[in-house]
């Protein structure tokens, strides 16, 4: 017989409690138990990174992360990003700077931006490059997103100022 354990988590600001079974990742609990699909799978080995999500502020893969040891974190995900209204200044950056097209990868990418801005708000080109070095992209060719974390940041990247 399988015991069930009882998680409890801060999920973008609100407490959420689930029972989980063993080996259930912070991934399949926030997909399958608590419904926040924003977050996606795809490798689900830890390759890819489209499940990216924050922990404590940390930017973690959360398809390789078993929920039971986490209890009591505060989880950040793409949808906890907009304010009541609106979009976050990193989700219009990449809006205005078409830094999606199929969209697998934006959410992983933009916590992973997200996870460099809540430390360094005034990053490098080669502090994003390196941020989001474990998340793959299979459309953009990486550099709108590049530009759209550093437009968000408010700093003109090298090729948007190129094209002004
Ligand atoms: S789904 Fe987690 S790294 Fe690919
Ligand atoms: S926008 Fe399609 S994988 Fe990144």
């Amino acid at each position: 017989m399988t015991i069930n354990s009882r998680v409890s988590i801060e999920l973008n600001g609100r407490s959420q409690d689930m029972l989980v079974q063993p080996g259930t990742t912070l991934l399949n609990a926030l997909r399958d138990t608590l419904n926040y699909t924003a977050t996606k799978r795809g490798c689900d080995q830890g390759g890819c990174g489209a499940c990216t999500v924050l922990v404590d502020g940390q930017v973690v893969l959360s398809c390789i992360i078993p929920i039971e040891t986490i209890n009591g974190a505060r989880v950040e995900t793409v949808e906890g990003l907009a304010p009541g209204s609106g979009l976050h200044p990193l989700q219009q950056a990449f809006l205005d700077g078409f830094a999606t097209q199929c969209g697998f990868c934006t959410s992983g990418m933009m916590m992973a931006v997200k996870g460099l801005l809540d430390l360094n708000p005034a990053p490098s080109r080669e502090d994003v490059i390196e941020a989001i070095s474990g998340n793959v992209c299979r459309c953009t060719g990486y550099t709108s997103i590049i530009d759209a974390a550093l437009d968000a940041a408010g700093i003109q990247s090298a090729s948007s100022s190129k094209a002004a």
